[in-house]
């Protein structure tokens, strides 16, 4: 293990061995190649154009860097194949193609080489790039639902997860077209989602012939003008993926002021709630979010200048010490880590949710020095 960080490693190993050891009974196990939500202990699952169909492979290449054992390694190629159902059905697809090919067919391709992998991650990322409208310089985020709702301009701060496919094609064909439009995504997110003290907007609209701004939207936090625990999370971690890939002083900037924002709203459980502005009363919360955040804040503890390094090292172990005591180890469950918040307003409150899974085991793996970074 590289123990780059004055922390408690053989707590991070028992961690990672609890799940490391479930797994081992539990994948086998699943029958759906698109794990999503949990009823009676099992996974349902969702069909092959969902946003989270990334989740599971990622996880089982997590599993298959640190056991390099096959069988993990066939359950994501079996999920990858799966997923061209979505990937050349198209109609259906959105901005979360990065979601869905980075950790399934680009970690593939970044761990073994498969050609028809990479070129699945080049597929996706095109069809990421032609969602791009240069006028307001934004991603298009999702389709129309037939709700009456234009969302035509619809940008969201999730994306800032999905970009890093644009990042991976531009790099990989050594052709900077792709970078372009993630950088430009990423100026648009500081200027109109990330607001001064750190907290970040969900959605924004834009008038998708002139590029104006013209509405926030709500989205899954309380109210347009709160903070969605999650889009934060997003914003910390998206952004510190931004500067890894280019560079760029003022995506850093931005990480830090939101992991800082993110950190003084995390109480003494290490747990966030769904949003940070929510009523006290219900006290929903999300693991999610916090395990998300935590791979935001080892990236950055690993960037920052030697003094800086303990309070991200350190709000990092402070969630996941909260994320600790949210999960089921046991094989009742096939989820590890419970109490996740889809969305504030539909009620779908303590779930577990496939991706609390994978960020949780991602920012294990970091600790242990075992990773690739797959976005
Ligand atoms: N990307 C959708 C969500 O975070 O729920």
């Amino acid at each position: 293990m590289n123990k780059k960080f004055n922390i408690d490693y053989a707590w991070v190993d028992s961690f990672w061995d609890k799940i490391e050891k479930k797994l081992d009974v539990v994948a086998p196990q699943i029958e759906t190649p698109f794990p999503y939500l949990i009823k009676d202990g099992k996974y349902l699952s969702r069909n092959a154009y969902w946003w989270t169909n990334g989740f599971w492979p990622g996880m089982m290449w997590l599993m298959y860097l640190q056991t390099k054992d096959e069988k993990f390694k066939t359950i994501a190629e079996n999920v990858e194949d799966a997923l061209d159902e979505a990937l050349y059905g198209f109609e259906g697809l959105d901005h979360d193609v990065g979601f869905m090919w980075l950790t399934s067919a680009v970690a593939n391709y970044r761990i073994t080489g498969n050609e028809k992998s990479k070129n699945r991650g080049r597929n996706a990322a095109t069809i990421l790039a032609g969602r791009y409208n240069p006028v307001g310089n934004y991603i298009r985020a999702w389709n129309e639902r037939n709700d009456g709702i234009d969302r035509t301009g619809w940008a969201i701060i999730d994306c800032m997860l999905n970009i890093h496919l644009l990042y991976w094609a531009a790099e990989l064909d050594k052709d900077p077209r792709f970078k372009h439009i993630a950088d430009n995504y990423a100026h648009t997110v500081m200027k109109h989602f990330v607001r001064e003290d750190g907290s970040t907007n969900h959605i924004v609209g834009f008038d998708p012939e002139t590029g104006e701004q013209n509405e926030v939207p709500n989205g899954q936090g309380y109210a347009p003008d709160s903070c969605w625990s999650r889009g934060n999370s997003w914003a910390l971690y998206g952004f510190t993926l931004s500067y890894i890939h280019t560079g760029n002083n003022e995506y850093l900037e931005t990480a830090k002021k939101v992991a800082k924002h993110f950190m003084s709203k995390v109480d003494n459980s290490g747990v966030p709630r769904c949003d940070f502005a929510q009523p006290v009363e219900p006290d929903y919360r999300d693991t999610t979010a916090g395990a998300c955040a935590a791979c935001g804040l080892i990236e950055l503890a690993k960037i920052v200048p030697e003094d800086e390094k303990d309070f991200y090292i350190n709000s990092a172990i402070k969630l996941l010490k909260g994320l600790e005591a949210n999960c089921d180890f046991t094989l009742d469950n096939q989820s590890i880590l419970q109490n996740g918040c889809v969305d504030y307003h539909n009620e779908t409150f303590n779930l577990p949710i496939i991706y609390g899974d994978y960020y949780l085991m991602e920012a294990l793996l970091k600790l242990k020095g075992n990773d690739i970074l797959f976005w």
